[in-house]
């Protein structure tokens, strides 16, 4: 898979890529990287929920309440899975629910970024920017919490990619890979 032909690839994409997975998976990062090789525009859903908002994501947590946050994920999916050609970077959580599955499967393919404890934890260290991680930086915290969630991530996906010691482009080529074999690009 060569990234040559991407004026056709950008002009065939025509569905949704939802990338899930948990917090540090890569999902911001590798949609990014596969903006710039599909020319179609990346949909951040915690950055478009903080906009929308106009406060940060543990602002709103700590104001409304987790529930609160979690409704405006899945107005935010509803409303994209009536659009599409999207890169979704999805909240960690998004996945978590049912009715967010369901509306992202009427609109294109997930795929599961995944990370083994210790890597995760590389890439949150110093964020402060996530409540749920809050008290938590320690591997078996971390994986405890993945363990609880890996079932409905699983569930939910449609392919799993492990991230782990791979560079951004090599996750971005195997995800492309899997868009092509779709028949999302040609
Ligand atoms: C969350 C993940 C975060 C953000 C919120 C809750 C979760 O997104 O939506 O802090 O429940 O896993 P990222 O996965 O982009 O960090």
């Amino acid at each position: 898979m060569t990234t040559a032909n991407t004026k056709t690839q950008a002009e065939s994409f025509t569905g949704n890529l939802f990338l899930i997975g948990f917090m540090g998976s890569g999902k911001s990062t590798i949609a990014a990287e596969l903006s710039r090789m599909l020319h179609r525009p990346v949909l951040e859903m915690d950055e478009e929920i903080e906009k929308r908002e106009g406060m940060s994501i543990p602002a709103i947590f700590s104001e409304h309440g987790e529930a609160y946050f979690r409704q405006l994920e899945t107005d935010l999916l509803k409303e994209t899975s009536a659009l599409g050609g999207f890169l979704v970077s999805c909240g960690g959580g998004a996945a978590m629910r049912e009715e967010n599955v369901r509306e992202m499967k009427k609109s294109g393919i997930i795929v599961l970024l995944t990370a083994l404890p210790e890597t995760i934890l590389e890439r949150v260290a110093d964020d402060e920017n996530r409540p749920l991680l809050k008290g938590r930086k320690n591997t078996a915290d971390i994986e405890a919490l993945i363990e609880k969630r890996r079932p409905a991530y699983e569930a939910a996906a449609n392919y799993q990619v492990a991230t782990d010691q791979k560079t951004s482009a090599e996750i971005a080529e195997e995800i492309l890979g899997i868009l092509e074999k779709e028949g999302m690009i040609s």
